[in-house]
């Protein structure tokens, strides 16, 4: 039968994604909660054409839910996702906090659906950081069929990453500095500000001097992919885009690569367009990915003349939806269809 879920972090940018994921893909439940901080108590609103008061978390009783999506800051399922595990919930958390706990597995459905099969032993099921979902389920079959040496990532990184306020305030800053070249605007969610700007600085700063961004990036494809010696490095930058995060990734693998049969391998994989055959040299963009935002979207693969055991490529990934909600909704699905829940 179909569960009953709660969507915590229900008003933010990754819950309203997981609201309009659950109506175009038809996801049936048999009941929903729309939850939040008491900030949004009052506000209502709809799923599938029916309205729904947002309730406060903060006393959200769990046991009336078989499901729940957590999307409200690592700090926030660091609280309620265990309380909620307690009272018989299982969790599907789309934060940082449950990700390197060997209790928790970190599952891209199309890359380690097996990790469903049984109930975590925590309760908790989490959803990788969104540059590391796109990454990993096309590093797994080059993994299988070439073997992956090292891999040079490069991100570009998009302000909705930061939610409504980061979306918000990268308006709010490009807008102050149409008006006066001189004006950087607001820089709270991005520090320098993002407007006409590039900043290679995501997260937290560690001591090893990479960020907390890029040192996920690391620990989670080694994770998701079972490789726990798996060469990944990488540099996370934001950069003035609404939405879609990019990747430029330098691939060395331990054998020669065909650019031909690359191609083809990564064109057969589920929810993945290369952009390639038609025009050689095409490439995907933030602003022209939209019309298929459901897929991992590769352009500019070139095999290097002078070492072809390389590899270069480009991705774009709308970071929201595969990057965070759409993966979660397809942990989901992936639970129902084995009968996990
Ligand atoms: P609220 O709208 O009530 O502040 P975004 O990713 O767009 O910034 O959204 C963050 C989401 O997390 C929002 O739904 C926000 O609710 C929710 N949230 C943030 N802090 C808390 C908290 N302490 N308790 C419950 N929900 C929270």
């Amino acid at each position: 039968t179909a569960p009953r879920i709660a969507l915590v972090g229900a008003t933010g940018l990754v819950g309203n994604t997981l609201i309009q994921l659950i109506e175009e893909r038809g996801f049936r439940y048999r009941d929903v909660h729309l939850v939040a901080s008491a900030r949004s108590v009052g506000r209502e609103l709809t799923v599938d054409g029916r309205p729904y008061p947002v309730q406060n978390l903060e006393g959200f009783d769990f046991s009336q839910v078989d499901l729940a999506f957590f999307s409200a800051g690592a700090s926030v399922s660091a609280k309620y996702a265990p309380h909620a595990v307690a009272q018989g919930a299982l969790v599907i958390d789309n934060t940082s906090h449950f990700r390197m706990d060997p209790d928790s597995p970190l599952v891209v459905p199309q890359v380690n659906a097996h990790e469903l099969d049984r109930r975590p032993v925590s309760g908790v099921i989490a959803n990788p950081n969104c540059s590391t979902i796109p990454l990993v389920r096309l590093l797994q079959p080059v993994e299988a069929r070439w073997g992956i040496r090292q891999a040079v990532v490069s991100t570009y990184q998009a302000a909705s990453g930061r939610g409504h306020s980061g979306v918000a305030e990268l308006r709010e800053a490009t807008a102050a500095s149409l008006a006066d070249p001189a004006d950087p605007g607001p820089a709270e969610e991005f520090t320098p500000s993002l407007s006409f700007n590039v900043v290679p600085f995501i997260d937290r700063l560690l001591e090893s001097g990479f960020t907390f961004e890029e040192q996920k990036m690391l620990q989670e494809s080694r994770k998701i992919l079972g490789l726990p010696h798996l060469d990944v490095t990488t540099t996370c930058v934001r950069v003035p885009v609404v939405n879609s995060h990019s990747e430029a990734a330098w691939i060395e693998c331990h054998n020669p690569v065909d650019r031909a049969e690359l191609v083809a391998l990564l064109a057969a994989l589920p929810e993945v367009t290369v952009h390639d055959q038609d025009t050689p040299g095409a490439f995907p963009t933030p602003r022209t990915v939209a019309d298929r935002p459901d897929h991992v979207h590769v352009g500019r693969v070139r095999v290097a003349e002078h070492n072809p055991r390389g590899f270069w490529l480009w991705l774009v990934a709308d970071n929201i939806r595969i990057g965070a909600a759409l993966n979660a909704i397809q942990i989901a699905e992936a639970l129902l269809e084995r009968g996990t829940l």
